[in-house]
């Protein structure tokens, strides 16, 4: 599913469940040893996708740690982004010669709880989720979430620093481009300085959406 959503020169795997017997790399296995079963499986089966994807982009398959602010650490010269979520884990890479940043998120395509969206959005966001947003059959504030969450991903690993849901303005834009389910676009523009150690400050990022099967899906990849 989320390929439909990424550019080439990226390698992603995903699952719709987790299949029996998933166990952590063995340098994973501390970082959930207390852990719920719940985060027990959305850990590892986010981790099997990451090694299936690396091992798709040719690089060996290794252990995923998490490092500065819980962001995943990948092998030297590569880039990439973790999601999970009920019934969803996913993982894409890249080379990081070719791709500076990757952001992903997954959300079950439901509305937001009752009193997030003011916290998660800002006064133009609701403006255009009160004018429709992205129109009939989908949950436009949900997608607007998990848009900010995907910029948050490909921020984090540029910058090293925070990024707050007012921080960003989103806008999308629907085209339902190719096979099923409801799909677009959208920028996230950055309204802080997007000063960065590792080029340009940044201004925003472009990414894409998708709903299908109950899901959302949302990446960002920064070239
Ligand atoms: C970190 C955050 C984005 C994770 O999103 P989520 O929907 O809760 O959870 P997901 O399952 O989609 O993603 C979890 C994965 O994100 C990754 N992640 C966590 N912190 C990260 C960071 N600082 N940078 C990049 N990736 C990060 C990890 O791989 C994590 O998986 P793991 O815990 O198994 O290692 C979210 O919890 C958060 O803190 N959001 C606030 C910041 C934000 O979104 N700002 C909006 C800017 S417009």
């Amino acid at each position: 599913m989320i390929e439909r959503i990424l550019p080439s020169g990226v390698a992603a795997a995903e699952l719709f469940e987790d299949p029996p017997g998933l166990e952590p790399h063995p340098l994973e296995a501390p970082l959930v040893a207390r852990a719920v079963d719940k985060r027990k499986r959305e850990f590892v089966g986010a981790r099997h996708c990451a090694r299936e994807a690396m091992a798709r982009l040719g690089v060996e398959p290794g252990p995923v740690l998490r490092g500065d602010k819980g962001a995943p650490v990948w092998p030297r010269g590569v880039v990439g982004s973790l999601t999970h979520c009920d019934g969803y884990r996913a993982a894409v890479v890249a080379y990081a010669m070719g791709v500076r940043s990757v952001g992903i998120d997954a959300e079950p395509h439901d509305g937001l709880p009752d009193g997030v969206l003011d916290h998660v959005s800002i006064p133009d966001e609701r403006d255009w989720l009160a004018g429709g947003g992205l129109g009939d059959g989908v949950r436009s504030d949900r997608v607007l979430f998990c848009a900010k969450e995907a910029t948050y991903k490909a921020w984090f690993p540029l910058t090293g620093r925070w990024l707050g849901f007012e921080d960003a303005r989103i806008t999308f834009v629907r085209d339902d481009a190719g096979g099923s389910g409801m799909s677009g676009t959208f920028r996230s523009t950055l309204l802080v300085p997007g000063d960065n150690p590792s080029g340009a400050p940044l201004t925003g990022f472009d990414g894409r959406w998708l709903v299908s099967d109950g899901l959302i899906v949302t990446a960002i990849v920064v070239s």
